[in-house]
Parts: structure tokens; sequence; C-alpha cells
């Protein structure tokens, strides 16, 4: 069987290098050409040599520089995803200006002469929180996510009839560049296997952008991911890495589509990290092999990923198949752009490839944007979590007996702080004790304001503490991305069920919901304030707490590299912004990427930092000129 399918597809490939259209001149058009087994593009053969970009990861400043560097490198066309949860964060209120403006990437790729591969989702994985679906979909306890449940389809419709007319406008054929549009993602790989969504997802994208859209799916190459992830009208596609044997992974995607172009949505350059794992690194030589092995049989291919860039803020997702891991804040994934845009050697023998397959723009790749070492920066402490509540938490706490979740505070992401007090003297260690495994994901357990220790999803669930009865217990519960990918994807955050003390069950809480980042981005804590304590010589185990300080300005805005060196795990700001999680003690990622642009040239860059565990003696941060994603786990 796979035999017959090997001798068939390398046949037909070879037909369609060879095809001569019949061009229609001057007419825009984009569609499958059965017979020939290709594309075709305004009615001639084409093939597309694509990579995957995420505006979302990137700054608005740096879109073109790195559109132009994966045009130089010969590609024609980019993928991208649309991550809903980005421009719909509260529900029914929509963004896309700024750094969430997609027209405007759309935009820059059109005018650098890439076409696009449009990814709307509505789920879309990418190691994005929650797989791109925003939180409050969870706000209906029971919903069935990527399901025909009544529920989270009406958010669908009504999300695709605000995205899609937008889009409809940049398709090829009407004068764009969008060539194709995937509907869904890998959905043969969750368990749903619900056909009536994918009809209804069929029927919405052929509503608004019309029946001549080349419309496919993407799925893993199994018969198990093909079966439950196709649609007819929905052109199948496969995605796969460097340790897949390529005859039999396109012989796959001929199983279920016996005619029509060769197609890897997901060739894989790199791989992501999770924080506790070793870097993952593709060789560069696999991957130049295997996408030459790939180009020769005339597929159509798109790199995954070809610029990955950085998952600022609290948009890292998390996996879930043993137990609960996130994904580290850097998005590099090894690819051929570095996390900071730079053009690597793995990018260099992609484009030897290349130039045996199509001519590339002549001219030189731009290079590495410059790189400072600003140096060591010292911090100060600008106080406890605890005593910062009347900043942080504005709104004040809500009182319930028993704790409530992110989703029911509607803060869906970060930090909330659940205060308490013990029931009883506590004069021996007694279990605070997660029995549920209800700590999503960490809880950082301060008694009278003295911090003693931590809960954590999957592996610990129980800790000892002592006190005295009316003793305050502060919980500050740290959201670390939700899972994006599998069954476990109604990830609730928070206090999901009781802790027990001894005994006892904790009850008569005061939650506060965490806004950091507002007080940050409303200046903050003030770098000319005199309010700050002196941190005191030995403070072991402080807790959670926030430090600032200031790198003063010389004159530049290049791009650097934060490192917080002997802190153990927190989340930065620079001017306001939210670089994204540390972690340096459990790794692999040693260093923040901050982009040149967020830094002010003239004024002092005020650096705030909430560090959840233990700050190190020598209260410094220290800004290098590379970045550190590999240190190697203990
Ligand atoms: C929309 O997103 C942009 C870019 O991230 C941001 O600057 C802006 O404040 C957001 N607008 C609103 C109304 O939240
Ligand atoms: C895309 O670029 C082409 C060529 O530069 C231009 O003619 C066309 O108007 C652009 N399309 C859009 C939608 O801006
Ligand atoms: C890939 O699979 C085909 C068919 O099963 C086999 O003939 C070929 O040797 C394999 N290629 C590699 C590189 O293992
Ligand atoms: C913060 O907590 C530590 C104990 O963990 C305590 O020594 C210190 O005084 C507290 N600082 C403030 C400003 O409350
Ligand atoms: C709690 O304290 C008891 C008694 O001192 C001790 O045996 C136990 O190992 C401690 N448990 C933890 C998780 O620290
Ligand atoms: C940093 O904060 C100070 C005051 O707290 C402010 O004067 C300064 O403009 C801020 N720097 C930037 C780059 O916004």
């Amino acid at each position: 069987m796979a035999a017959a399918g090997v001798l068939l597809f390398v046949a037909v490939s070879l037909a369609c290098l060879s095809v001569s259209g019949n061009l229609v001149s001057g007419e825009r058009s984009f569609s499958i050409d059965y017979k020939h087994n290709c594309f075709l593009k305004d009615g001639k053969p084409f093939q597309y040599i694509s990579g995957s970009i995420h505006y979302s990861r990137i700054p608005r400043y740096y879109w073109r520089d790195r559109l132009v560097k994966m045009y130089m490198t010969g590609l024609n066309a980019i993928q991208v995803y649309v991550p809903w949860n980005f421009h719909e964060a509260v529900q029914g209120v929509h963004n896309f200006t700024g750094d969430r403006d997609l027209e405007h990437f759309l935009d820059l790729a059109n005018q650098t002469g890439l076409l696009v591969i449009l990814r709307p989702g509505p789920y879309i994985c990418a190691e994005w929180e929650m797989g791109g679906l925003p939180a409050w979909l969870l706000q209906k306890p029971n919903i069935i996510l990527r399901s025909a449940d009544t529920d989270y389809a009406q958010a669908v419709s009504n999300w695709l009839a605000v995205l899609l007319p937008k889009m409809k406008p940049w398709l090829y054929i009407n004068g764009g560049n969008i060539i194709s549009v995937q509907v869904e993602n890998e959905y043969g790989s969750y368990y749903a296997c619900d056909y009536n969504y994918m009809r209804h997802l069929r029927t919405l994208f052929r509503f608004f952008l019309g029946e001549d859209t080349v419309l496919f799916t993407t799925d893993g190459n199994t018969d198990k991911e093909m079966t439950c992830g196709t649609l007819e009208g929905l052109y199948a596609t496969v995605d796969f890495g460097t340790d897949t044997n390529v005859t039999e992974a396109f012989s796959r995607q001929r199983r279920f589509e016996p005619r029509g172009p060769l197609v890897n949505s997901e060739f894989y350059t790199g791989w992501l990290d999770h924080w506790g794992d070793q870097h993952a690194v593709v060789d560069a030589q696999k991957v130049s092999r295997v996408l030459g092995e790939m180009l020769t049989m005339g597929a159509n291919v798109n790199m995954y990923m070809f610029e990955g860039g950085t998952n600022f803020g609290y948009w890292n997702g998390a996996d879930h198949d043993t137990r609960f891991r996130s994904v580290v804040t850097s998005y590099d994934y090894d690819a051929p752009l570095s996390e900071a845009g730079d053009p690597t050697e793995k990018l260099l023998a992609i484009r030897d490839v290349i130039k045996q397959f199509r001519d590339i723009p002549s001219g030189p790749m731009p290079p590495a944007t410059p790189k400072f070492a600003y140096g060591f920066v010292t911090l100060r402490k600008v106080g406890n979590v605890s005593s910062l509540l009347n900043t942080l938490s504005p709104l004040g706490p809500v009182k319930s007996q028993h704790p409530l979740t992110f989703e029911e505070m509607k803060q869906y992401y970060g930090y909330m702080l659940y205060r308490t007090t013990l029931p009883r003297d506590l004069s021996e260690p007694t279990p605070l004790i997660s029995p549920l495994n209800g700590v999503h994901d960490r809880a950082y357990v301060s008694v009278n304001g003295v911090f003693r220790g931590l809960l954590e999803r999957d592996t610990a669930l129980v800790m000892n503490i002592t006190g005295q009865q009316g003793d305050t217990v502060d919980i500050l519960v740290e959201n670390m991305g939700r899972v994006n990918f599998g069954s476990k994807i109604n990830d609730y955050k928070g206090l999901l069920s009781n802790l027990i003390l001894g005994k006892d069950v904790l009850t008569d809480w005061k939650i506060y919901p965490l806004d950091i980042d507002g007080a940050i981005a409303a200046r903050w804590p003030h770098s000319d304030s005199r309010k700050y304590f002196p941190t005191p010589q030995k403070e072991p185990l402080p807790g959670p707490a926030i430090y600032m300080g200031t790198l003063q300005p010389n004159g530049l805005a290049w791009d650097t590299f934060l490192k917080l060196y002997e802190w153990t795990k927190g989340q930065v700001w620079i001017n306001g912004v939210n670089l994204g999680r540390y972690w340096p003690a459990r790794g692999p990622q040693q260093t923040l990427y901050i982009p040149g642009p967020l830094l002010s040239t003239s004024l002092p860059n005020n650096i705030t930092v909430l560090e959840l565990e233990g700050a190190p003696a020598h209260l410094r941060v220290l800004f290098m000129d590379r970045p550190q994603l590999s240190v190697p786990v203990q």
C-alpha cells in the first residue's frame, strides 16, 4: 500500500513541475490543480517555500526587518497565526492597533513581496496561552472547547464575523497577498473529533471568504489524526519534522488527498523549550537535507518556525501530558532567524538549498541588529507584595467562603492573592495540603508576612506551616500560562479547590485581583521616591516582593539581553512593558530579550521586577549583548 503510494506521487509531482499552464493574462487567481497535482497561481504552476512568523511575538517596530530577511532568504510566502485572545482579551472588545495591527503586518508582507498563508484558528496551539482561545470562554464551567458546543460555536461565529471580513480584501484573488487559509489547527489530534464543529467552521469560512478561496487543514502525520482533522472541501495537508521519513509522510497525505499538491504545513526547523527541559536544538544540516528532499519532490513547504520571537507578558502556553509543564518566555525555537531576528548559520544553509530551486533575490542579507551590553544595574526593594495591596489591587478584595478561580474573578492572567487567617494555634509544623491538586499553577505561601514556601501543581501538594490562631495567611497564586494542546485545555487558574490545613478546611477568603501591569503602566513605583525600605542584609527567603531600578540612558536604544543572575523566579517589566517570566533556577533560559526600541535614549529606563521566591543578596541585574538560552539543567 505504502509502496504503491510512493510510486504514484513521484510520478505526479514530476508532472506538476512540467505542466505548462493556460494563463489568462491579468487575472489574479489561486487554486488547486488536481490534474497536475500542484497549486496554480494566475493559471501557472506554483510551489511555495514559506516560513512561519508570529506578529504577536515580535514588536511592530521590527516586523519589516524580519520580513525582509525572510524574503532575502528566498522565501515566497509566510505563514501567520492569528491568536484570538490577543485581539479579544475581553469578550466583545477587539483590538487591532499597535502591536496587534494584523492588517499593517499583512501590508508590510505585501510590500516586501511575500504571499501569506493565513491560519486564523480559531484554535491555533502555537505554544501560545490556551492555544489562542480567550480564557473568558471558561466562564461557562463545562464548555466543550473546539466542538459544536453552542456557547463555544456562538463565540467562534462572533469572532470570525469580525476577523474574516477584515481578511477578505487581503485575499490574493481580491488584490491582496493571502493565497490560502487554514481552518482550525491539527484538529485530528484533539479528542472531540466533532465533524459538526468542522462543518460549522467550513460554513463560516466559505460565507465570509467566498467559494474561490483555497481552504485547508493541517494534521499530524498519522491515520487517526488525518481522519478526525480533515473534511471534504478543505484540502488536507500534513506536518512533520526532520526525523520523519518524507516519502512515507507524503504517502499518508496521498491517502487522504489522492490528487493535488504535496504540502508540509509545518516542517520543524527547531523546537520549543519548557521550564526544566534541556534547550532544544535541531541540526541545520538535517533541516537543509530534508528541505531539499521535499522541494525535489515538488512539495510545498512551510518552515515552522522561521522566526519564533518572544512570549512577552503572560502569553506563553503550557503542555500537560504526564504533568503540567509551561513554555519558557523565549520562543527562539532554534529557528533560522533567532529570537532577536538575527540570521543564523541555519538560515544560510536553508538559503543555499532554496537557491537550487528558485532564483533568490540579489543583494545582501540585512545584518543582525546591533546589541549592547549595558552592564549591571542595582535594584532596590520596593516592598513585599502583601504590603503593597493598596497599589496592586485598587479594587480591593472579594470575600468568599471558598476560593474563587481567576476565571470567576474575571482576572484571566498574571497573579492573584488569596488571604485568610489561621483557624487555630499551630505550634508543630502542620501540613498545608492541596488534596485535589487544585493549585494552578504555583502558590507562594506567607504567614504574617513571612514567606514559608510554596505549593506547585502536580509536583508539590503539601508543605508545613506553623503559627497562631488569627495569623494572616497570604497565598499568592501564579497563572503560568494555560495549556495549549491536548484534552486539558480547559485550564482554569487560581485555587480550584479547597486547601486543607491539618484537619481544617481553610475558608473565609479575601481574594485580591492584582493589576500589577496597570500599576506599572501608571508609572509606579516612582524611581525618585524615597519611600522604599532598605533591604535587610539577611533576608534569605523574602517571598513575593517588588524591586526596581533604573538603567541610565547612554544615547543608545540597541537590543540587549537581561540576565537575572541568582534571582529565582518572577516577572520583569521595562518602561512599563512586560518582558515575560524569568526562572534561571529551573532553566534552561537564563536571559530575557529586550528589543532596543523599548529603551529610551534620554530618560532613565525603569526596570521593575516581581521576584516570587528569593532575590539574591546582591540586588542587581545584568544587561548583556548575547542571549543565554541553553544553560544545562542540573
Ligand atoms: C491595543 O493594543 C495596543 C498594542 O498592544 C495597545 O497599545 C493598546 O493600548 C490596546 N488598546 C486598548 C484599547 O486596549
Ligand atoms: C500588494 O502589493 C502589490 C505590489 O506591490 C500592489 O499592487 C497591491 O496593491 C498591494 N495590495 C494591497 C492590498 O495593498
Ligand atoms: C523512507 O521510506 C521508504 C518507503 O518505506 C523507504 O524506501 C526509504 O528507504 C525510507 N527512507 C529513509 C531515508 O529511511
Ligand atoms: C517583607 O517580608 C520579610 C519577611 O519575609 C520581612 O522581613 C520584611 O520586613 C518585610 N518587608 C516589608 C517592607 O514589609
Ligand atoms: C512536615 O513536618 C513533619 C514533622 O516535622 C515532617 O516529618 C515532614 O517531613 C514535613 N513535611 C514537609 C513537606 O516539609
Ligand atoms: C522612569 O520613571 C521616571 C519617574 O518615575 C520618569 O521620570 C521617567 O520618564 C521614566 N522613564 C521612561 C523611559 O519612561
